[in-house]
Order: structure tokens, then C-alpha cells, then sequence
């Protein structure tokens, strides 16, 4: 395994509609490696193949699994998500709003719409087909990953940015960020 550069806002390749994952072989199994590594490194709770700078339709989600968010996530916290060629294929009408951090934006907040619950299809690491229902903090990253393989970013639909304060780059920006 290794850590991959995670690129920045400047970056293209974050703007393109990123290809869907035809081939499973070695190279897309390191290529997941690598991006949990470098997701648990960021740290972050969410990372997209062109945040690496790779043009593919892959994901890996993880929510954190310290006492907090055991209590407050339950079983869906430590739970390593791999998602290949990701649809949502079904939202709930409620829209929940909350506050979201990227990766590839460092130092910057949002204030994001995002829907309460998704269905989502897809296949896991070696192409198996699956299907994942979220909720909450869980659906909220699964959309906001999705979102990077279809070149958007969170700041194109937040209804409010706001640089960090640095304490809280410090502090605060870690758990959050995708
Ligand atoms: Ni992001």
C-alpha cells in the first residue's frame, strides 16, 4: 500500500466525469489500497479516485469508530465502504441540511442540502453487484462522494462557504472532511 497526492481544487481532472470501472484486476485493487490508506492518513471520511488523481468511478467511505461516534453511528461506524460505478437509485424527498469539508479544498466549510436517505447500487471491490441503503452523516458522504465522480464539488451547491478558523483547521476539519 501506499499514500496517493490528493490533488486540489486547481486540478482538472476534479471537474470531469470521471470513467466507469470496467477492469478489476490488480491495478484497481491497489488503486483501493492506496485510497483507504491515504483517506485514514488525510484523515478523512471519504475519498473519490479523482481526488487522487485517478479518472474512475470508485469510492471509499469510513466513518470514524472512536466512543463518540460508536454511540452515535452504531454499526455503520468503522464499516470500510468500497463502492465501484455507484448509483443512487433512490432519495428520500426529505432534505436534511449539515456542514461539509473536502479533501481537496482544505480550510473551507459548506452548508449543504443533501437528501436524508439514499438507495444506492453499485459494485464492491471485485465487481459483485450490491445495493446500500443510508441515512444521515453516512448518506450525506455517499452523495457528496458520488457527486465527485460526476466532476462537482460541494462549494458548487453549498448555500454558505466559510473559511476555518485555525483552531479549527486544527481540530475540526479532519472528522468531516471527504
Ligand atoms: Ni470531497
Amino acid at each position: 500500500m501506499a499514500l496517493r497526492k490528493i490533488v486540489s481544487l486547481e486540478d482538472p481532472i476534479l471537474r470531469r466525469k470521471a470513467n466507469k470501472v470496467a477492469d478489476f484486476g490488480n491495478n484497481l485493487q491497489k488503486l483501493v489500497d492506496d485510497m483507504v490508506e491515504t483517506m485514514l492518513d488525510a484523515p478523512g471520511v471519504g475519498l473519490a479516485a479523482p481526488q487522487v488523481a485517478v479518472s474512475q468511478r470508485l469510492l471509499v467511505v469510513r466513518l470514524p469508530d472512536d466512543e463518540e461516534s460508536q454511540k452515535e453511528y452504531g454499526k455503520e461506524s468503522g464499516v470500510l465502504y468500497v463502492l465501484a460505478n455507484p448509483e443512487i437509485i433512490k432519495a428520500s424527498k426529505d432534505m436534511v441540511e449539515g456542514v461539509e469539508a473536502c479533501l481537496s479544498i482544505p480550510g473551507f466549510f459548506g452548508r449543504v442540502d443533501r437528501h436524508e436517505s439514499v438507495t444506492i447500487k453499485a459494485q464492491d471491490r471485485h465487481g459483485k453487484p450490491i445495493r446500500i441503503k443510508a441515512s444521515g452523516w453516512l448518506a450525506r458522504v455517499f452523495q457528496h462522494e458520488i457527486d465527485h465522480l460526476n466532476g462537482q464539488l460541494y462549494i458548487d451547491i453549498a448555500s454558505e462557504i466559510w473559511k476555518a478558523a485555525p483552531e479549527e483547521e486544527a481540530d475540526e476539519v479532519p472528522p468531516l472532511a471527504e
